[in-house]
């Protein structure tokens, strides 16, 4: 079928006004007048609507009846004249001269045009993207994930795809899931009664990655700058609004580089995809501003156009402390060693600089592995990045390039070394100081659309106990 996007007439209206056209896409709302009818259908290809008009006179009682009587989520093929329309809320009209319904839709269409809660709409994922506001969102997830395959390709970074299987912890925390195809209720067993592993598919216990920083590094030390965009897993058992069991990770990964180059790339990169997608998803934010966070549109252009506050953890705990003793409360303590919490997090960027804040230089105790120790001995070469609304939205840090210390701190966190073996050889064969950092992809999304649970910006979220679509 020889059909023309709704997004085309909105961007060619001046060349197409006059000329006869056909389009297809769902039915959003209907409006019968006896003679005239309104039918909004919407096909996807950009955030507007098209109206469509029909004419009982010209088109016939049979056909105008048919179509009026289609419910909302019904899929239509309609044919007709575009007629510019310069003096009313929307630029044009399609005045329907032939039109089909390719499906119809049963009454039941759980989305009518009473607006539903996002809680309901969680139960409708295979239909809920024909929403404005599911639609704006996915809309705005396709284009950061273009921003940033964009602003890294730019700059020369090669794209890595790393596993998803795999039998390392990158981040040693133990959160993971089980790869296996043993029998789970009856696996083989080794003589002192464990688990016989040996005789699982690959011959060693697995589970799906939670990260592919390890395999990022490999790379990085052969083409510099590289980066990996993909789904990571975490078997966290957090309910929160900004925790999912899979979701998907931006991570860099750059030879030669300290966390203060580190930082700077981050910060280019946020800013890149803000101003990438505030000029392609213009309607969308504007959606977003109106409906779901008045000042969405405001706070990405400050930030957009502002620099990143930098503080080192001590100084950050010691702010907290005055803020506690200024009157502010805290749920969880404050004190040195102790990680900080989203609402310790919110307090920095959201009250206290009133700005996006990397948080660099945590104690080494409460961070992975392999984060760079600094000659203090307590703390690492660490930055998180805080964003308002949401907290840490990026992790990230220098990599320990020192064989004997990265040793030192395996063996004090009681990891099996063996099962980190080309992790190591990396730094016996030409190791090179190295930084990289993670972007929590839907973190971004719920940053740029102003949505604030991460359920609503995956297209089909996995949470603890959640797995349905
Ligand atoms: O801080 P994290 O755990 O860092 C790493 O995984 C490093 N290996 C990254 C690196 O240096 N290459 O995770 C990075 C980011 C977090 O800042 C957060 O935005 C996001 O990933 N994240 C989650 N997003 C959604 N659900 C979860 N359960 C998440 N856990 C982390
Ligand atoms: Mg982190």
């Amino acid at each position: 079928m020889d059909r023309t996007r709704i997004a085309r007439l909105y961007a060619d209206k001046e060349a197409l006004g006059g000329s006869t056209l056909t389009v297809a896409g769902w039915v959003r709302s209907t409006r019968d007048m006896k003679n005239f009818a309104f039918v909004t259908l919407n096909d996807g290809s950009c955030f507007k609507d098209l109206q469509v008009v029909l004419n009982r006179d010209r088109l016939g009682d049979e056909t105008y009846n048919h179509i009026v009587s289609q419910g909302v989520g019904s899929a239509l093929v309609v044919t007709g004249e575009l007629a510019l329309t310069p003096d009313r809320p929307q630029p044009f009209e399609l005045q329907a001269t032939e039109l089909a319904v390719e499906g119809a839709s049963a009454p039941d269409y759980p989305m009518q045009k009473k607006r539903a809660t996002r809680e309901f709409l969680r139960t409708q994922q295979h239909l809920r993207s024909r929403t404005n506001l599911f639609r704006a969102v996915f809309r705005v997830r396709s284009e950061a994930a273009f921003a940033i395959h964009r602003f890294f390709q730019e700059r020369g970074f090669v794209y890595v795809n790393t596993p998803i299987i795999t039998s390392s912890d990158a981040e040693g925390a133990g959160e993971m899931f089980r790869v296996t195809t043993l029998d789970v209720e009856n696996p083989p067993r080794t003589e002192d009664g464990n688990i016989d592993w040996s005789q699982d598919f690959f011959g060693r216990p697995t589970n799906l990655t939670v990260s592919g920083q390890l395999q990022a590094e490999n790379f990085a030390l052969a083409f510099g700058d590289v980066y990996t965009f993909g789904p990571t897993f975490r078997a966290e058992d957090s309910n929160t609004r900004r925790h999912a069991a899979e979701f998907w990770m931006v991570e860099p990964e750059m030879a030669f580089c300290d966390l203060a180059g580190d930082m700077d790339v981050a910060e280019a990169m946020l800013k890149y995809v803000l101003n990438y997608v505030m000029s392609s998803c213009a309607d969308e934010l504007a959606f977003f501003s109106k409906f779901v966070d008045k000042g969405l549109l405001d706070r990405l252009r400050h930030v957009a156009t502002s620099d990143f506050a930098r503080v080192s953890y001590t100084e950050a705990v010691s702010i907290l402390k005055a803020a506690q003793a200024s009157g502010t409360t805290f749920e969880f303590p404050v004190s040195w060693g102790v990680d900080l919490q989203t609402e310790h997090e919110r307090y920095l960027t959201e009250r206290h600089f009133g700005c996006p804040v990397f948080v660099t230089d945590y104690p080494a105790a409460i961070k992975a592995f392999y984060m760079r120790l600094n000659d203090d001995g307590k703390t690492v070469a660490a930055a998180d990045c805080l964003v308002p609304g949401i907290g840490e939205i990026i992790g990230g840090s220098q990599r320990e390039e020192r064989l004997d210390v990265l040793e030192g701190r395996m063996r004090d966190l009681g990891l099996d070394l063996d099962q980190y073996r080309y992790y190591r050889d990396l730094r016996r064969f030409g190791g090179c100081r190295h930084a990289g950092f993670g972007l929590g992809f839907e973190r971004l999304v719920m940053y740029l659309t102003g949505v604030d649970n991460i359920r609503d910006v995956l297209p089909h979220p996995r949470t603890v106990g959640n797995a349905e679509f």
